[in-house]
């Protein structure tokens, strides 16, 4: 089914059950701890072999040589796989850095062998065994020290420009000149990166947990060379994943290999003290903005430069684009720009782009708020636009799945899908209180504390990528759905439920939801908010499908059939949906695919961040006192879910605020604080009270749904919101995060 025009009513639009509040299904799973991630396959893959990974212990160079003697000896190895003996490897189309190293070694950590044993002890002990012989490379780990080499690569639009920035901020009345910093920044999901692999003939099968089925299927092929049909790839239940999960890592490489070299199934948790150096992070960045403004509040120019770090031919962390898209201004440039580096790959973490562009953008405009003597909230407002002011052409389609080249007209100043910034940005200010702050920083106190408030905008891009899923209904009237789309902790078992119910007029605990698995149709997958919206819409499209294959069994007129209440109903007659089938299962599979639309509406998502802290006067300990999000993101599926979606998100952010930060050791080349226990992220002490408000908003031009992403875009614009609060706390401006405490001392 092609979405390309603005849906008129559908069977969603009943809402019975579509925009309620529903339970996770997936929850009693999950609490009960019976949710089969991984590693808890012991029943249906049996005879598992254990591995355990050697992660390079230089950050660059090459393996002089490896000594795999006496590790062979020891009691229960059954194999050891290193590059040298693994055969022919392909690199994957979405990892920089190859899953196994050597001889050359890429990065710190990077997988160089797997050693495959009867226990985990016994693999971890000969893994102890093994000698590598290095040569190490000096290699570049600082990006200020690198930062004047970052280019921005051409194929990603990555600088753009309109007007003259250089001239209109020049002659601006009032001018701001920033320059911030992002640290490196670490998923620390709670479920590892783990696989178990197991072959029958040439047939592979992995369970693992990933976010994209799809293109880990089709990215383990590629690497070992085999077929994509032979290959069948499980992740049904994800313990989190916030990008990590995005793309094959070495555990499932390892895996398979494991498995092949021990002729036996093989497991592989990625061991915790290795993820930080072994597969992606957010890369730190450092971003110089200016914004030149009228004396009364009007942007005339505004520029945003980024730089990050990655390894060579990686991306940049497009922290600039945003502000493309967000803000008014007749004279703009932005620029992604990429310094090679040697640190482990820098790839998507919860959005990537916003995140950190949003925590440095929304100083920026708190900084140039305070120079005008306006309002922050007022400044927002002033500066809103209905249409994009820089929408660059892009070099290739912006669909995350295709690779075709666009063919329509560009259009260099599309209008929003809808926008509704200026709304969340006054129904939060109303509803936080925020004429009771006092906009002379440090002036409040509550006893020992130092109390203020903050606020930011929340953008993020709304993604529309093709989907598909089949549904199939039996003659007890049980509706199953099956799609490879993931859960990875947001609640797609539940929305996709209720979407598959609602479209049908079967109850909730009719239907049943099977996902992650590759032998299902291929849908969206879970990454950049765009799953909730269109792995539903996929679910709206295999059941129009089905809805008029069971009216036409049923020698119904597919056009006027009613599906409600377990009934199909059409010219006076009435039947049970079980009866409907005549027998036997109907069928219904389809995928939706977007047209232009995507190119003619700019899809983002807004919101409006507002926070108190409290600051310790004495220690400067930073102490969230709440935080309120009002987000407007289309429909929004399920309340329930799409606000712990948010809280999560909110969370997230005040973790990158006020304490998450990948220390480098600028010498030795890698993440020193590399495990849960040095990587600092929020408990639940640290956040007291949150509140989220979703607008009310359909969208029609975002798909049959009417819905957009929200899971990410609870992250965008947070740690501003709480760096200016502190400010507003304590007349201290941190543009360095995390903001720590000897920041403010
Ligand atoms: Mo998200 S960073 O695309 O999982």
């Amino acid at each position: 089914m092609k979405f390309n025009e603005p849906a008129s009513t559908n069977p969603i639009d009943q809402l019975k059950v579509v925009g309620q509040p529903v339970d996770r299904i997936d929850g009693p799973l999950k609490t009960t701890g019976t949710a089969p991630y991984a590693m808890d396959r012991h029943d249906v893959v049996p005879n598992q072999a254990h591995g355990y990974v050697i992660g390079s212990a230089i950050p660059s160079g090459r393996i002089v040589a490896i000594d795999l003697a006496a590790a062979k000896a020891a009691p229960g190895v059954i194999a050891i796989v290193t590059a040298q003996n693994a055969g022919k490897l392909a690199k994957g189309n979405f990892n920089t850095a190859l899953l196994l190293g050597g001889p050359r070694v890429q990065h710190y950590h990077q997988a160089v062998a797997l050693v495959v044993a009867e226990t985990f002890e016994q693999a971890r002990d000969a893994a102890a065994l093994v000698r590598i012989r290095y040569e190490r490379d000096k290699g570049a780990y600082d990006l200020q020290a690198v930062r004047h080499k970052a280019v921005a690569p051409k194929k990603e639009a990555a600088e753009t420009r309109v007007g003259n920035f250089t001239g209109a901020f020049a002659s601006s009345p009032v001018q701001h000149d920033g320059e911030y910093h992002t640290a490196h920044e670490s998923h620390m999901m709670m479920e590892p990166h783990a696989s178990v692999a197991a072959w029958d003939g040439d047939q592979l099968t992995v369970w693992t947990s990933n976010q994209m089925i799809a293109w880990a299927r089709g990215d383990l092929a590629k690497t070992l060379g085999i077929p994509k049909d032979k290959v069948r790839v499980l992740s049904p239940y994800i313990g989190g994943g916030f990008g990590s999960k995005l793309f094959l890592r070495a555990d499932v490489l390892l895996a398979a290999l494991g498995a092949r070299a021990a002729r036996r199934p093989v497991r592989v948790p990625l061991q915790r003290a290795l993820i930080p150096n072994n597969t992606t992070h957010r890369s730190a960045t450092v971003q110089r903005i200016r914004i030149g403004a009228t004396r009364e509040g009007k942007i005339t120019a505004i520029a945003h430069e980024s730089w990050s770090g990655n390894l060579k031919d990686g991306s940049p962390e497009n922290a600039a684009t945003q502000t493309r898209a967000l803000y008014a201004g007749e004279h703009r440039m932005t620029a992604n720009r990429v310094a090679e580096m040697d640190l482990p790959e820098a790839n998507a973490m919860r959005a990537p782009g916003e995140a950190p562009g949003m925590a440095a953008l929304e100083i920026a405009m708190d900084e140039m708020a305070e120079k005008l003597g306006i309002d922050p909230v007022q400044l927002r407002i002033l500066n809103d636009t209905q249409v994009v002011p820089d929408n660059p052409e892009k070099p290739a389609s912006s669909d995350p799945q295709s690779k075709k080249p666009e063919k329509e007209k560009h259009n260099p100043h599309p209008p929003f899908s809808k926008r509704q910034f200026i709304q969340c940005l006054q129904t939060g200010a109303q509803r936080f209180g925020w004429e009771r702050r006092n906009a002379r920083p440090a002036s409040v106190r509550d006893g020992r504390w130092l109390v203020g408030m903050g606020m930011a905008a929340a953008f993020r891009d709304n993604l529309l990528t093709k989907s598909a899923a089949r549904v199939r209904l039996d003659r007890r009237g049980i509706l199953t759905v099956e799609t490879d789309m993931t859960d990875i902790g947001t609640g797609s078992y539940t929305i996709i439920a209720q979407t598959a119910s609602e479209m049908m007029g079967v109850p909730l605990e009719r239907v049943r939801v099977r996902l992650g698995d590759s032998s299902f149709p291929a849908s969206c997958g879970s990454g950049g908010q765009w799953g909730g919206n269109n792995s539903t819409a996929g679910v709206y499209a295999a059941c129009m499908k089905l809805r008029e294959a069971v009216a036409r069994q049923a020698g119904l007129d597919p056009e006027r059939a009613i599906f409600a209440d377990g009934l199909v109903r059409a010219g006076g007659r009435s039947l049970p949906l079980g009866e409907a089938v005549g027998g036997r299962e109907l069928v219904g599979e389809d995928l939706i695919e977007y047209g232009d639309i995507n190119t003619r509406f700019q899809q983002s998502t807004f919101g409006a961040h507002f926070v108190e802290v409290g600051v310790d006067a004495v220690t400067c300990e930073v102490r969230i006192r709440r935080m309120l999000a009002v987000c407007a993101a289309g429909r929004i599926l399920n309340p329930k879910t799409a606000r712990s979606q948010v809280i999560g998100a909110m969370t997230m952010g005040a973790g990158a605020a006020l304490m998450e930060e990948l220390a480098v050791d600028k010498r030795l080349g890698y993440f020193v604080n590399h495990d849960l226990a040095g990587y600092e992220v929020p408990v639940h002490a640290d956040i007291p009270h949150q509140e989220v408000i979703f607008l009310d908003e359909v969208d029609p031009m975002s798909s049959p749904m009417k819905a957009k992403g929200i899971a990410e875009l609870g992250i965008c614009g947070v740690a501003a919101a709480i760096a200016n609060a502190v400010y507003n706390a304590t007349g201290v401006r941190v543009r360095e995060y995390p903001i720590t405490l000897d920041k403010l001392i």
